[in-house]
């Protein structure tokens, strides 16, 4: 048989994806930057850089949807004789005898091998640092003294990236540089409301530069053969308006084994009003020069990397597995954990599918990712809680995003999706669990970002189960407002007219009959945490309350939202069901069946039983589970962009992997430890990493939001890789439902869900000031615990007693 081709490999030891060939199905990229300053990088050096706010600190400029794909990014050019060449082998393309590109935790390191010289480029950004380091190896490894000429290429965005890309009658007469020595400077709009600008600098003598793109590039001339480099002269340019861009020239003479390191620099700085200038129209550079001087010798660089490698040992030292499987170790100890962190920090942003100026924060997003990292950062989870509860309104309701640059709710996206309030209570709850810092509950935090609205945070958890039971409709199930998690599942907008976006067309609420059966389940799962949180805390009359309601809305879903086989997904405006066997297409869907099997609803009549096999026979395929089946074959009017996408695609039963944990999570419930590995492997990055390679196209090391169903022109192809509710959803199910480590209020919970064929494993997890080295021997059972011994003596129960120190736990199955 023809052996497949293959990109790369995984070098867990270095904890890197190698990437061994440009020519990837698709651009695998790497996200740097863990705080404020951040960049986007792909296999050939291709990406773009921001400053906390994709759309509105835009650092450097990139074209979606370019032709080639990913072109633009930070390049080097290497002009050996005749021979220009790059390290990434973009956008010249010029063969390399060798080309490697290793993604690791924040960094990338890119190699590429040309006529007996190595230029290897380590891009990241160091901690607490607004800028990115690119430290530039040249080797020469041939026999003879070579002497190079050295291009650097740095295009800059005029800030905000959405003007940036439409308002060309502005544009193209504001731009401004200042050069200074082998600095660069980009102060576009800096002499009007502007108190930032950025820069780009290169510790070395240069012989030259360039700031004006058309005179670098030329007119008619291309990324690809740029007319300096190609002639080997810079032009020594200087932009007043059009298109800015940084560039040096440096020219270097390399004897037979000689090396040499450059350290570029690419850094963003603000300055205080009353300082912004040094000169009149000069910018003062004070800031600039002092974080220059913190990055300009290798020996500094290299610190610097050491440190960043550190911080991710520690982060990466919090939940550590041994499972003798590699596949899984690496998912569970590496990638899933750092996909999460920069799912986190990017929100759905900035990626190669999401532009940077379409989508700020979502609310529901950012409380999922949370659970994701809460065991690694927790202080900014809880600045994370306070700043998503910020955006809520006094009824509960909230806004559907907030931008994360002035942490306001953003207007143009408004509200009403009615799942938005619960997941307040699914982020804090995970946070107190982790942390065990209940005073975040009294916490003084207000309403839509007004000052003087302010109530505890409590308060904010209280009304956001109060929205869900002020908005039931006539089944008392919960109204799904604008929507519910499947933003397009749009029951009330009613568009026929292709100008009005789904997400914010008029939601017509006003006598809608649409209820949620996802809502219903969610409500039912973050209401039991709730009730469980009241009691903890000692407000018994609240808890018996919420009770009640998850009473309630439990028997409403056995009465209403059942179909015989599986859950319903909802009821239509009219009051029709929607996810029915009675229903023409789309006849069960994934969400409710997550959620109330999640929520164990009728669990004790087999309800559970029954829609997880449900789940089994009708949404499963070989690449995973689809979101609906069948898939919708028409638009239709009153079920909104859920109709709109061709069979397959997103969310009309595409594999929207985020939704695939949900019913993993039931299985892991209901016990059945076989199914649960089952669903969970196939969706499972290093699972399927071939596939990855061919058919899924996109990046083998972290999960993609959609994999094309089972109905798509093309199953398997994957899309909307890195910024996926996936990510977060991934890690709580392997790491709490199938290894079974729970935090709870007072310690770890141990409840495994294991296949029959695994092993003795042992996790090191630490756990507020504790550390513990749990073996587990599962002796072949899908579930059940059957005791635990904490250091050398049995425990009550399933839970390990939290206490300060260092603890050993055996369990046995
Ligand atoms: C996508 C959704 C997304 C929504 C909001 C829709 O077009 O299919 O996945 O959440 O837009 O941006
Ligand atoms: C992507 C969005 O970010 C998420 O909030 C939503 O739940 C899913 N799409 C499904 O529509």
């Amino acid at each position: 048989m023809e052996q497949q081709k293959r990109y790369g490999h995984f070098d867990d030891q270095h904890r890197e994806y190698v990437i061994t060939d440009p020519q990837t199905p698709w651009p695998w990229i790497n996200y740097l930057g863990n705080e404020d300053f951040f960049s986007l990088i792909s296999n050939t050096a291709g990406g773009y850089s921001f400053y906390k706010d994709a759309k509105f600190r835009r650092i450097t400029r990139y074209r979606y949807n370019n032709v080639p794909m990913d072109n633009g990014g930070r390049y080097f050019y290497i002009k050996d004789g005749d021979t220009v060449w790059n390290p990434g082998w973009k956008p010249c393309k010029t063969p390399l005898d060798f080309y490697e590109c290793r993604h690791g935790m924040s960094y990338t390191r890119i190699t590429g091998k040309k006529n007996g010289i190595e230029a290897s480029v380590l891009f990241f950004v160091p901690l607490k640092k607004w800028a990115e380091v690119q430290k530039l190896t040249l080797k020469n490894e041939s026999s003879e003294t070579k002497s190079l000429k050295l291009f650097s290429f740095e295009e800059w965005c005029l800030w905000n990236a959405a003007t940036d890309m439409e308002n060309f009658q502005r544009n193209f007469s504001t731009g401004e540089v200042e050069i200074e020595g082998s600095t660069i400077y980009h102060k576009t709009e800096y002499r009007e409301r502007r108190n930032h600008y950025a820069f780009y600098h290169v510790n070395a003598e240069i012989q030259g530069f360039d700031t004006d793109r058309e005179t670098f590039v030329g007119l008619y001339n291309e990324f690809a053969d740029p007319q300096a480099v190609m002639e080997g002269k810079p032009r020594n340019s200087h932009a007043h308006g059009w298109s800015p861009i940084a560039s040096h020239y440096i020219e270097v003479t390399l004897k037979p084994g000689e090396s040499r390191d450059f350290v570029f620099l690419l850094g963003y700085i603000e300055n205080e009003q009353e300082k912004k200038f040094s000169a009149p129209q000069v910018i003062n550079k004070e800031k600039a020069h002092a974080l220059i001087a913190e990055l300009d010798t290798t020996e500094k660089v290299d610190k610097a990397f050491a440190e960043l490698c550190e911080y991710w040992d520690a982060l990466l030292n919090i939940y550590k597995v041994k499972t003798g499987n590699d596949k899984l170790d690496r998912m569970v100890n590496i990638w899933n954990q750092y996909q999460c962190m920069v799912t986190f920090n990017f929100s759905r942003s900035a990626s190669f599918f999401e532009s940077g100026v379409g989508r700020g924060m979502g609310f529901r997003d950012s409380n999922q990712d949370l659970v994701g990292f809460v065991h690694q950062i927790p202080p900014r989870a809880r600045q994370r809680i306070i700043d998503i509860a910020s955006t809520q309104f006094p009824d509960g309701g909230c806004y559907h995003q907030y931008q994360p640059l002035t942490k306001r709710g953003n207007n143009d996206i408004g509200g009403g999706f009615n799942d938005d309030p619960c997941w307040l209570i699914f982020g804090t709850v995970a946070y107190i669990k982790e942390t065990g810092d209940f005073s975040i509950l009294d916490e003084m935090v207000p309403f839509d970002n007004q000052p003087g609205s302010e109530v505890t945070l409590f308060e904010h958890l209280k009304i956001s189960m109060n929205h869900v039971i002020n908005n039931l409709g006539p089944h008392m199930l919960p109204l799904i407002g604008r929507a519910d998690w499947n933003d397009c599942l749009n029951l009330n907008c009613f568009s026929w007219d292709p100008n009005e976006s789904f997400q914010t067309t008029e939601n017509v609420s006003e006598g809608t009959k649409a209820e949620s059966l996802m809502i219903a389940g969610l409500f039912v799962v973050t209401g039991k945490d709730y009730v469980a949180l009241c009691r903890k805390i000692g407000k018994d009359a609240e808890a018996e309350r919420m009770q009640q309601a998850v009473d309630a809305m439990i028997e409403a879903v056995k009465k209403h939202g059942w179909d015989g086989e599986w859950y319903l997904r909802a009821y239509d405006f009219y009051g029709r069901k929607i996810g029915s066997n009675e229903c023409d297409e789309a006849k069960i869907f994934i969400e409710s069946q997550g959620w109330c099997t999640m929520a164990e609803i009728g669990a004790e009549d087999g309800l559970v039983a029954k829609s997880l096999d449900s789940c089994k026979k009708y949404l499963e395929c070989e690449h995973g589970m689809v979101l609906n089946n069948p898939a919708f074959s028409k638009y239709i009017y009153e079920y909104g962009e859920i109709s709109s996408y061709p069979e397959g695609y997103k969310e009309n039963a595409g594999i929207f992997c985020h939704n695939n944990p949900w019913v993993i999570i039931g299985e892991c419930l209901a016990g059945r430890g076989n199914d649960a590995w089952s669903h969970y492997a196939k969706i499972l990055p290093s699972y399927v990493e071939e596939k990855y390679q061919t058919l899924h196209k996109v990046e083998p090391y972290v999960n993609c939001q959609m994999v094309a169903g089972k109905d798509a022109f093309k199953p398997g192809e994957g899309k909307n890789s890195w910024l996926t509710g996936t990510a977060a959803w991934m890690w709580y199910t392997v790491s709490e439902f199938i290894l079974g480590i729970k935090p709870d209020y007072d310690g770890i919970r141990i409840d495994p869900c294991l296949p029959e064929t695994a092993t003795d494993y042992t996790v090191n997890r630490k756990f507020r000031e504790a550390e513990y080295e749990i073996t587990i021997h599962p002796n072949g059972a899908q579930k059940g615990v059957k005791q635990i011994v904490l250091d050398g003596k049995p425990v009550d129960g399933t839970v390990i007693p939290y206490s300060v120190g260092k603890h050993t736990v055996e369990v046995t199955m």
